[in-house]
This record gives C-alpha cells, sequence and structure tokens, in this order.
C-alpha cells in the first residue's frame, strides 16, 4: 500500500506541467496551441521569452529530481523494497507524458527525464546533458539532440551502473521519449525540423 500510494505521489509530482504552470504564471501563449503545440521547454522558447523556457526547464528536470532522491531517502524508513526508486522514476516521467491535471495531454519527458538520470546517477545524467549540448551545438535542433541523448542513455546507464534494473528503467523511459517524439521523426526525415528558438 505504501509502495501504491508514494508511486501514485511521484505520478502526480509529474503531472505538473511546468510548461503550462510557467506559461500561465507569465501571461504568454499556453504552448499546446502553437509551435510544436508541446508542453515543453522548447516550444516555450519559441516564445522569444528565454526566462519562462528556463523556468519550464528547471521545474520539470526539477521535479523527476525531486521524485528519485525522495523515495530513495524514503524507502528504507518505510521498510520498502529498493526497486520502488525505479518504479517512482517511472512514474514521474510518466506522469509528465500523461498528466491527469492537464487531460493526459503531456509533454515528450526530455528534461524530467534528465532530472531523473541526475537522481538515478549524476554521472548518467551528466553524460546525457553533454549528448544533448554537443548535438544541440552542432545541429541547434532539440529533438535531434534529445533523441540522441536517449538512444544514448541506456547504454551509458548500462556502462556507468552495470545491466541490472536501473538500466532496464532508463530503457523505458528512453523508449517512451523516442516514442513521443513521433511528429519530430517525421519532420527530421523530411527536413522540416524547426531549430532552436526558431517558430519553423
Ligand atoms: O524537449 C522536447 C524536444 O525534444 C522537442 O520539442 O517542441 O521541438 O517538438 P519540440
Amino acid at each position: 500500500m505504501t509502495t501504491l500510494l508514494l508511486i501514485a505521489a511521484a505520478y502526480l509530482l509529474g503531472s505538473l506541467s511546468f510548461a503550462v504552470i510557467v506559461s500561465r504564471a507569465m501571461g504568454l501563449p499556453d504552448p499546446r496551441s502553437f509551435g510544436s503545440g508541446n508542453p515543453g521547454a522548447t516550444n516555450v522558447l519559441r516564445t522569444g521569452r528565454k526566462a519562462a523556457a528556463a523556468l519550464t526547464l528547471l521545474g520539470d528536470a526539477l521535479k523527476g529530481w525531486v521524485a528519485v532522491v525522495l523515495a530513495r531517502a524514503l524507502a528504507p524508513q518505510l521498510g520498502l523494497a529498493e526497486e520502488v526508486v525505479l518504479l517512482c522514476a517511472l512514474a514521474v516521467f510518466i506522469g509528465h507524458l500523461f498528466p491527469v491535471f492537464f487531460r493526459f495531454q503531456g509533454g515528450k519527458g526530455v528534461a524530467t527525464a534528465l532530472g531523473v538520470l541526475v537522481g538515478l546517477d549524476p554521472w548518467l545524467g551528466l553524460a546525457c546533458l553533454a549528448t544533448w549540448l554537443a548535438m544541440a551545438g552542432v545541429f541547434r535542433i532539440s529533438s535531434l539532440a534529445a533523441l540522441t541523448a536517449a538512444v544514448l542513455a541506456p547504454l551509458y546507464s548500462g556502462l556507468l551502473t552495470g545491466w541490472g534494473n536501473p538500466t532496464v528503467a532508463v530503457l523505458v523511459i528512453a523508449l517512451l521519449l523516442v516514442y513521443r517524439h513521433k511528429s519530430n521523426l517525421v519532420k527530421l526525415a523530411t527536413g522540416q525540423e524547426a531549430r532552436i528558438g526558431k517558430r519553423t
């Protein structure tokens, strides 16, 4: 029962879509109504408001990190199995993708995945962030950078933490993230993907 409550709490935390919350607070249009339609930092940046995009990124990443770190701190005190940390990692990520507070229309999970990965293993998070930054620096395309980091994340995880359950959780997160980038994959394949900060 306690395990389920913890997982539910992680899911609810993940359901806080900071792109929508920050945009509302700053009087910006709903990110689901323009650009890619994705409630995420990349799309918020298309308004030209860097602070709003940065806050979205921070909020979405922080919730992923908090869910993992809190679960790890609480699990031993509540007598729960270590695996509950991984289930909470998945729950906060799924909450971001399918938020109960926003009619299950969530984001693509990049920032939240980063927070989760840093929480699971800071070196894993850093490796993925470095991959994202390198790809974004060269190609200036957010989705391409995220997809590359996602594909490499399970490999990094395996090398850093071994090929056990944590890497399985990272693989599930990576697969869901790639799945959520379906429309981006089509745009990338047809050369129509927008560059960072550009509307089209
Ligand atoms: O963070 C999401 C990014 O990878 C793609 O966003 O708005 O270009 O679909 P967007």
